[in-house]
């Protein structure tokens, strides 16, 4: 049976790579499969995609469709188009998508029209907001897909609600399997906190790139409250992402002391500066979770969130969109920052799973494919 399934992964954006690594993993150390991994080429500045492939150690993608960026139709139809065209050429007998991007909806979309079956890592999430594109794209995914993992139980219940549970298996989430494999090496590698003349505990992580916080009058609001919180509380790091670096540029912005902007990290170096942080402020998915595994406080530019568990936890917070309520919060989080107590580990642990994930996946689907 050595080697007699092919599977073809597609990602394309940088939370796709972190979710790739650890299934790339277990597939190699799976004798039934062989594995290719497609890149749609919807994220493609060197720090955003190649650097995560080097610091990830993943094989090099076998394909770069090379999409780039464009508006959602434009990029998705030029996504759906090359899929296609690589998954008729290529036939492998099955497809894993990642997350909720318009490569994972592209992906879904073409591998099911061509009746090639999908299996789905990071199903069942929900934030029941519409406005949001990764909600549509989770729904249209979840609901194409054959196979379904669930990373919380919270996920699964979701995905019964909508009828999906006879295609829906617990998984525990591959982020923290990301993160446990990969935490002693950023301490041992990475030099972000020196290069950036970094404090542990001594300054805020902060990340912003969804729409609605980046319109250039929403993020100068949001800009206005980092300045706050500088002059009242602590440094402010921001590493910023490419669609947020547009409307700073457009708005001529000039940061104050104290409000360090970056460009985007690279994976080791994310997960050293949300370790050593005081808090996290993030509109994020991924960045709500990494805190919480990393035991750092979160504060969460939304209204509100797939990851329910964090805030009912009790290590992550909803202060609104374009940081609303975030002052607040953030001096009640520096008085108060005992909230990663015994209880709250353990129950990370039984929401987010024991860092396994990705081998309950790829034997799942070895086993579902025979
Ligand atoms: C995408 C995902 C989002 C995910 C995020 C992580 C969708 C709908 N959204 O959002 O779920 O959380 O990735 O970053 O798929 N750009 C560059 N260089 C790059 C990539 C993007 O300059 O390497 C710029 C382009 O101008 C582009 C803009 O960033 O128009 C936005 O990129 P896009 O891929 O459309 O969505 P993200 O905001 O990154």
């Amino acid at each position: 049976m050595a080697g007699s399934i092919t599977v073809a992964s597609v990602v394309g954006a940088r939370p796709q790579f972190v979710k790739l690594a650890p299934i790339v993993k277990a597939m190699n150390d799976s004798d039934a499969i062989i594995h290719r991994i497609v890149h749609t080429g919807q994220h493609y500045d060197e720090n955003m995609s190649a650097s995560f492939f080097e610091q990830l150690a993943l094989p090099p993608p076998d394909i770069d469709l090379g999409v780039g960026s464009g508006g959602h139709a434009e990029q998705t139809a030029a996504m759906l188009t090359k899929i296609e065209d690589y998954l008729l050429d290529a036939c492998p007998d099955a497809v894993l998508v990642y997350g909720d991007t318009n490569s994972t909806l592209s992906a879904t979309l073409a591998a099911a029209k061509i009746h090639i079956p999908v299996a789905h890592v990071e199903a069942g999430l929900r934030s029941f907001n519409r406005d949001m594109p990764e909600e549509i794209n989770r729904l249209v995914a979840d609901h194409c897909a054959d196979r379904l993992y669930a990373p919380t139980p919270q996920a699964l219940q979701n995905l019964a609600a909508e009828n999906l549970a006879g295609r829906s298996v617990l998984s525990g989430d591959v982020m923290l399997d990301a993160i446990l494999r990969n935490i002693e090496l950023a301490r041992s590698k990475s030099t972000a906190l020196s290069d950036h003349g970094l404090e542990p505990g001594a300054f805020a992580l902060a990340t912003v790139h969804r729409p609605v916080n980046t319109t250039a009058e929403a993020l100068q609001r949001l800009l206005q409250v980092f300045e706050r919180t500088v002059e009242r509380y602590l440094p402010v790091v921001l590493p910023v992402h490419p669609r947020t670096r547009a409307i700073l540029d457009q708005l001529g912005y000039q940061p104050p002391e104290g409000l360090r902007l970056l460009e985007p990290l690279p994976y080791l170096d994310v997960i050293t500066m949300i370790q050593a942080a005081a808090v996290v402020i993030t509109d994020s998915g991924g960045v709500q979770k990494e805190a919480a595994f990393l035991q750092t406080p979160c504060l969460t530019l939304r209204d509100e969130t797939e990851w329910t568990e964090t805030v009912s936890i009790g290590v992550n917070k909803l202060v609104g969109e374009q940081g609303r309520d975030l002052l607040d919060a953030v001096s009640q989080f520096l008085e108060s920052p005992g909230c990663f107590d015994e209880i709250a580990r353990k129950k990370i642990e039984e929401h987010y799973g024991n860092g396994n994930a990705a081998t309950v996946i790829v034997d799942d689907f070895v086993r579902w494919l025979s």
